[in-house]
Parts: structure tokens; sequence; C-alpha cells
């Protein structure tokens, strides 16, 4: 199939280099130069493990990008992967949303047969049919329903296991104006046999929206759930991961987004959440439990700075944080909870050393102050040091050795695998 991928963001390239994978040929259009020059070059513009890979693998054969529209045309199905921004008011930005699917319009003006156009940017129930339906509908002169099909594929790509998600998906959520174009985009996936083991859910635009909020407020909430009754064992000197791994064992629940912790963060759950509790109260309604599970997220790091107070006067104390990035495998650290963290360690008039193995750079445009120092090693950042603050949950933690620390204690967000009996003090936030 000829299809084209509007956006060479993570999800973007990640899809346009997995169809291409699947033999699909596949034209990537971003407005940014570098980003289609590196492309064509078969260089990934992202960090994405396996991706550079698959790009150096179809570029210039059965993948190619471009700045323009102009092929646009050509291809049977457009994908719409552009960000969605959260502005001032809470708010999303779906600016970028309607000039892609406004200049996709203009592109596909002259095309004589149906174009059909999938949303994969998360957007809130209604946005597909209120939002790019009318900016196609405007700039190519065609009519939804008649020869342009709207379809909702949400993604369930999580960032730094994108190209493995993208294989492995438990399910395929199309939501479609029509059968003909809701069976196209079912083709494409089938073409890479990734039907045979997925569920396949059809249905309507705002239900495909919708379930990829109701996903990630979910998993957000059975995460800020796992964390409060870890935060409940704590008080009675209780093991949470044990508690958790024999909860964990009711398929009901499932085992997995059950470690709990220092919370959630990144690009997608805090936002996601937050959208999805605008969007309630903009119907009137007001979304008590998902409040809670946003409470409960925001309390976990200053629990964490709360328990080094317990053992370190951490006014002029000089104490290092474990990790910056959201999670491990990544070196995003937009809404990681170690933000917070580094500001309260300092707020209380400790002298903050961080460290993380990919993450610094981006850490110091998001922390924005001078006071911290970096070190580009954890044994450089734990050397002196009265205490230690793990924020993330790097593998290379585990193997970590004390010895350099002025007082061995270590505040565990994360749950590592350290030798704890080399340790003066070990806490665990939720154990
Ligand atoms: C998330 C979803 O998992 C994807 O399915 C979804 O496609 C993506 O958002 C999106 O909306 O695009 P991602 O943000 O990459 O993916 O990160 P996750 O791996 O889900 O982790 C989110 C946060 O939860 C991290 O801060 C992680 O440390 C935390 N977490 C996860 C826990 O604290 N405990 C757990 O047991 C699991």
């Amino acid at each position: 199939m000829n299809v084209s991928v509007i956006g060479s963001g993570y999800v973007g390239t990640t899809l346009a280099a997995c169809l291409a994978e699947m033999g699909h040929d596949v034209l990537n259009v971003d407005l940014d130069e570098s980003i289609v020059d590196a492309i064509n070059a078969g260089e990934c513009p992202i960090h994405e493990e396996g991706l550079p890979e698959l790009v150096e693998k179809h570029a210039g054969e059965n993948l190619r990008a471009a700045t323009d529209y102009d092929e646009v045309a050509e291809t049977d199905l457009s994908f719409i992967c552009v960000q969605t921004p959260t502005q001032d008011d809470g708010s999303l930005d779906y600016s970028y949303v309607e000039s892609a699917a406004e200049m996709l319009g203009e592109s596909i003006a002259e095309k004589a047969d149906k174009h059909v156009v999938a949303t994969k940017s998360t957007v809130l129930p209604g946005t597909t049919e209120n939002v790019v339906g009318p900016a196609l509908e405007r700039t190519s002169g065609k009519t939804v329903d008649e020869d342009l099909g709207l379809v909702m594929n949400p993604e369930f790509l999580s960032e730094g296991t994108a190209v493995h998600d993208f294989w492995h998906p438990d399910k395929i959520v199309i939501g479609a104006t029509d059968d003909e174009s809701g069976d196209l985009v079912t083709d494409l996936y089938a073409a890479g046999d990734l039907l045979d083991d997925a569920e396949l859910v059809r249905s309507d635009l705002r239900t495909a929206e919708m379930v990829k909020y109701a996903n990630n407020a979910f998993l957000a909430a059975k995460i800020s759930l796992v964390n409060e009754l870890g935060n409940i064992c704590k008080t009675a000197d209780i093991d949470a991961y044990e508690v958790a791994e024999a909860v964990g064992m009711d398929d009901r629940i499932g085992s997995k987004f059950l470690r709990s912790g220092l919370g959630w963060g990144g690009s997608c759950f805090p936002k996601d959440v937050d959208a999805l509790r605008a969007f309630a109260r903009n119907n009137e309604y007001e979304p008590t439990l998902l409040n809670g599970v946003v409470d409960v997220n925001d309390r976990q790091p200053g629990r964490l700075v709360d328990l080094a107070a317990s053992h370190v006067d951490l006014d002029g104390a000089r104490v290092a944080v474990l990790g910056l990035a959201f999670k491990p495998g990544t070196d995003d650290v937009r809404n990681s909870r170690a933000i917070p963290v580094v500001e309260r360690l300092r707020d209380a008039g400790a002298d903050v050393v961080a460290y993380d193995p990919v993450a610094i750079e981006n850490a110091k445009t998001a922390i924005d102050d001078d006071s911290v120092e970096y070190e580009d090693s954890a044994e450089a950042a734990l050397e002196g040091a009265d205490a230690a603050l793990v924020c993330t949950d790097w593998d290379e933690f585990d193997a970590l050795s004390f010895k350099g620390m002025k007082r061995k204690v270590l505040i565990d967000g994360r749950r590592i695998d350290v030798d704890r009996d080399e340790l003066d003090v070990y806490e665990g936030l939720c154990w």
C-alpha cells in the first residue's frame, strides 16, 4: 500500500519505518528540514531502540521523507502524527493537527479517488470529526463520507520500546466514519501479520479517541493505586512489592504496572489525564477519582524528600540525585518525578548533585538552576554525599558502590536492586 505519515516524532517515525519494514511504500512528511534530510540519509532523527536499523534499511528505498505535501495525493492513506501541546489554560493546542489536515487537504484536492485520513495523535473525543474533518473539507473541496474517509487509530507505543510495541500490539483500535475506510487501515496492518496475535477493535471515531484516554487513565490510576497501597504498607512496615506480587497473580488485576514508588511522568500520562479531567469538567462531570490519581502522584516526590529529611538534616547537606529521566531507557525528562525531587531538596537547603546516564542535557534545560551540579558518573555524584535519592531505575544503579559517600544513606524511590548491607541506612519509598 502507498502510505503517507505526517510528522516525524517518535510515533510518526516509528510508524513510517515499521510500515516500510512491512513492505508498504511510505512517505514521511515533516516541516523540519533537518529531520527530513536525516531520514533520507538513512539516519534516525530520534533516540528509539531498533529504529535506526529500520530507517537505515529502508531510506532511499520504500521510505522517503519530504518537507512538502506534493506527493501525498499519490498515497492511498495518510496518518496524522503531529504534536498536540498543552496550552496555558490546560486545553490542548490542535493547531498542528489542524494545519497538517489543511495542508493534506490542499494536496489531495485534485485527486480523483477517495482519500482516507487517520488521526494517530492523541486527541480528545470529537476532534477527528470536528477539527480534522472540517480542515480537510475546507482545503480539499472533498466531503467526508463521499470522497474522504476519516479514521482514528490511536497508538499504544511506549517511549524506548516503541518498535517492539509496534510489532507486538495487544489490540489495534480502528474507529472510522465508514466501513471502507476502516477496512483500508485494517488491511494495512494485516499485511504485516500484526492482526494474527492482536485483538482488532472496530468502532466509531469518538469511541476510538476515548479508548486511548481511558487506556492511559487506567494505567496512571493503577500506578497511583499501587503507590497509595505502598504508602499504607510503609506505615505498617510491610513490603509493598511482596504484596503487589501476590495481588498481581489475580488475572483480573495482572502483574504489570504494579511497581510502587515515585510515580508516573513522561509526555503522555500527565498530559492525557489532565486533558481527560478537563474534558469531563467541560461536560459538567467532576472526575473525583482521577483527581485523586493525580494527587497521589503529585505527593510522591515530597514523600521521598521527607523520608530523606528524617535521616539527614538537608540544610547544607550534599545530596546525590540518581536518575533524571522519567523512566529508564530514555533521555526524556518531561514531567519526570526527579524534577520536583531536585526542587524540593534545593528548597530545603541541600546542595544537589545529579547524575543520569543520558538525560543530563535535557534536565539542565528543564531544571534551569545553576546551583544544581551534574556529574558524569553515579560514583562521582555519590562522592562525599550525605545521602542519595534514587529517582529512575536505571539497571546500572543495581551495581552502585557507596564507598565514596560521607554517610551511606540511600533513599530509594524506584526499588533498585542494591546490596543493602553495604549501607548505613536504606529506606524504600513504599517498602
Ligand atoms: C505510555 C503508555 O504506556 C503507552 O501505552 C502510550 O502509548 C504512551 O504513554 C502514549 O500515550 O503515547 P510512556 O509514557 O512511554 O507510555 O511510559 P510508560 O512506560 O507507560 O511509563 C509511564 C510512567 O509510569 C513512567 O514514569 C514510569 O516510571 C511509571 N511507572 C510505570 C511506574 O511508576 N510504575 C509502574 O509499574 C510502571
